[in-house]
């Protein structure tokens, strides 16, 4: 079987190495396209794949027609929200994910973010300490467990919500659960979002729930940009001189936040949350494991089509 790794944002080299090993020890062909340009290019280069790796790279209709041997699409990260989940199954191909691969990378960007806020961007302008103050979690997904267990360890206090999680698995953690999606914005100096771009969730978080935070929040946002009112982020922003918005998913509108709060936005110039050595090797070799396993016996254990 041929294995395309179709990157537009690249792993690092030993995590491609220990992938091309996997497939080619299981007795399958590798094949790598980074930094591709175009649609056309991911096209061209899938036409004979059997299976792809990708990260946020877009998997459309139009490319499950271009690469009718597609049997499966491996996303190595979380959000599959980039893969047309529907032309997939018409397509015939099973779509998986690895949760989990690159979470705590995620969450140390959220602790290193909060800090970077709280520090006014190491201006020199007096900050905060983040020891004592209260991070609420938007969903307590594999990103939020670690995040809030390092910021437990900042002796922060930590509360969450999540309509899918049972409260006790906060308890566990020592997390409180919110009353509400209301509570957990009035309730924290920082709130960081880790909900998934759905249907329901795309343009949910907007000045009503940001208006609620307290006086000098910070609002974090590692997850997607697309669960953001873009333009009620920059209304509140103006009305809220004291908000702070930074993330790791530039909105639609980075250029014009930038401009007119430059001092309380920040925006990751390319998606950093997974760019790490050690995520780029987890989520990688468990993209390359699950496809191996898949040929040898229809494994599909993290199946999501
Ligand atoms: C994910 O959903 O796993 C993260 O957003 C990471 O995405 P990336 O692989 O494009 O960096």
């Amino acid at each position: 079987m041929k294995v395309l790794v179709a990157t537009e944002k690249p792993f690092s080299a030993k995590a491609v190495d220990g992938i091309r090993s996997r497939i080619e020890a299981a007795g399958h062909t590798f094949a790598l396209l980074e930094k591709y340009t175009s649609p056309e290019e991911l096209r061209a280069a899938a036409a004979d794949a059997n299976a792809l790796i990708v990260r946020s790279d877009i998997v459309d209709k139009a490319l499950f027609d271009a690469a009718p041997e597609l049997k499966i699409v491996v996303r190595a990260g979380a959000g599959y929200d980039n893969i047309d989940l529907k032309a997939a199954t018409a397509a015939g191909a099973v779509v998986e994910n690895t949760p989990g691969q690159n979470a705590n990378a995620v969450a140390e960007l959220v602790i290193g973010m909060a800090i970077m806020a709280a520090r006014n961007k190491y201006s020199g302008a007096t900050g905060f300490e983040i020891s004592g103050k209260r991070i609420g979690l938007q969903a307590f997904g594999q990103v939020s467990r670690h995040v809030a267990a390092l910021a437990k360890g900042f002796g922060m206090a930590v509360s969450a919500i999540d309509p899918y999680c049972p409260a006790q698995a906060m308890a566990d953690m020592g997390v409180n659960t919110a009353e509400s999606l209301e509570a957990l914005y009035a309730g924290n100096d920082i709130v960081s979002i880790h909900i998934p771009a759905t249907s329901e969730t795309v343009g949910s978080i907007g000045r009503d729930l940001i208006g609620r935070m307290p006086k000098g929040a910070i609002l974090i946002n590692t997850a997607r940009k697309e669960v953001i009112n873009e333009a009620e982020l920059a209304e509140i922003l103006a009305d809220r001189p004291d908000l702070k918005y930074f993330a790791d998913v530039k909105p639609g509108n980075a250029a014009e936040l930038t401009e007119r709060f430059a001092d309380r936005v920040f925006f990751t110039p390319k998606k950093s949350g997974a760019q790490t050595a050690e995520a780029n090797l987890n989520a990688g070799l468990a993209a390359a494991d699950q496809i191996v396993a898949f040929f040898r016996d229809g494994t599909d254990r993290f199946r999501v089509n």
